[in-house]
């Protein structure tokens, strides 16, 4: 059988490290019981494109801004606030839950195949919300472009202290100007000039989304049914970059790599939205590798599995796997940019 969330009445204590800076991952309580997630209607909502995070204009960069400002300006008791959508992930991560009628198991989306979905839905949300609160139903969250030369730095509007979109909580070693490192373990590579590394990230890039990405069952990782323990196994792109671009973010000097760097804070960081929007590319990207063997899996128990989450109008929606599998449906794309890494063959 699918995964599914349980009534979030049901929502219990987080594990969470002891010096965790927040008590609770539960969403705030809803009235009214979840409404099935119905598709956006295309003649009412523009088509959004996500920008690639280096890439925008001052005036989109004011937007955003604005629209994070919105997020954070709302009580934390409001499901469309920043805090509350942040402890999203957590709830999600760190053991809030249990699968419907698995009472003794914890519910878990990283480390098998719900990761690639699960943070689709948690993104489609997010962007509703944030474009409604500023007005803009046509407002697209960016894509942090880390897998092409131009992108392998945090992007330049998350690293200006006077943002919305700064962190005070990363490695301040990993501002700019310094390149990412795709594979990073926590130690820094030792020998990389820059052209070492960004040819260094681009072999990366081909061995995750190519190499090690045959099929979709190679893709999106292990099978996770209700029942399940979490944790499976993970598909070769949630192992790296996902995580690398994680630990690359975070504070070392925090106890828990906060916030980048760990499941309950990660979502505190504006700039875990603009990592995931670039997983959420690869799911769409490596579709577009290869038409006929790169396909969405057809098992009943990844397309029924589901998750409750709030919408942009405060209202618990319950969204299925199968809702979220054609970007276009969801009425967004992805700027189109360049895919160095496809000539990258090791
Ligand atoms: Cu839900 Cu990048 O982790």
């Amino acid at each position: 059988d699918p995964v599914a969330t349980p009534d979030i009445s049901s929502c219990g204590p987080a594990d969470l490290p002891p010096s965790a800076n927040v008590l609770t991952c539960c969403p705030p309580p809803s009235n009214a019981l979840p409404v099935d997630f119905t598709l956006p209607d295309a003649t009412s909502l523009p088509l959004r494109t996500r920008p690639a995070a280096h890439s925008v204009t001052a005036d989109y960069v004011a937007k955003f801004n604005a629209g994070i400002a919105a997020m954070k300006a709302l009580p934390a008791d409001d499901p469309r606030s920043f805090a509350a959508q942040a402890t999203v992930h957590c709830a999600y991560c760190d053991g809030s839950y249990s699968p419907e009628g698995f009472p003794d198991v914890e519910l878990q989306v990283h480390n098998s195949w719900l990761f690639f979905p699960f943070h689709r839905c948690y993104l489609y949300f997010f962007e509703r919300i944030l474009g409604s609160l500023i007005g803009d139903p046509s407002f697209a969250i960016p894509f942090w472009n880390w897998d092409a030369p131009d992108g392998m730095r945090m992007p330049a509007m998350y690293a200006d202290p006077s943002s919305q979109l700064f962190d005070p909580r990363r490695n301040s070693r990993h501002a700019p100007p310094k390149l990412i490192n795709l594979d990073y373990n926590g130690r820094e590579p030792r020998f990389f000039t820059d052209k070492q590394q960004v040819d260094h990230n681009l072999r990366v890039m081909y061995r995750q989304m190519v190499s090690l990405s045959p099929t979709p069952s190679l893709f999106f990782g292990s099978a996770y049914r209700a029942g399940d323990e979490p944790n499976q196994g993970p598909g070769p792109v949630e192992n790296i970059p996902h995580g690398p671009v994680h630990i690359w973010c975070g504070d070392p000097n925090q106890p828990h790599g906060e916030d980048m760097g760990n499941f309950y804070s990660a979502g505190f960081d504006p700039l875990f939205y603009a990592h995931h929007a670039n997983i959420d590319r690869m799911w769409s990207v490596w579709k577009g590798l290869d038409a006929r063997r790169h396909t969405d899996l057809t098992d009943p128990d990844w397309l029924n599995a589901s998750f409750l989450l709030y919408d942009e109008t405060s209202k618990l929606v319950r969204i299925r796997v199968r809702d979220v599998l054609d970007t276009d449906r969801l009425r967004y794309r992805y700027q189109d940019v360049p895919l160095p890494w496809t000539a990258a063959r090791p």
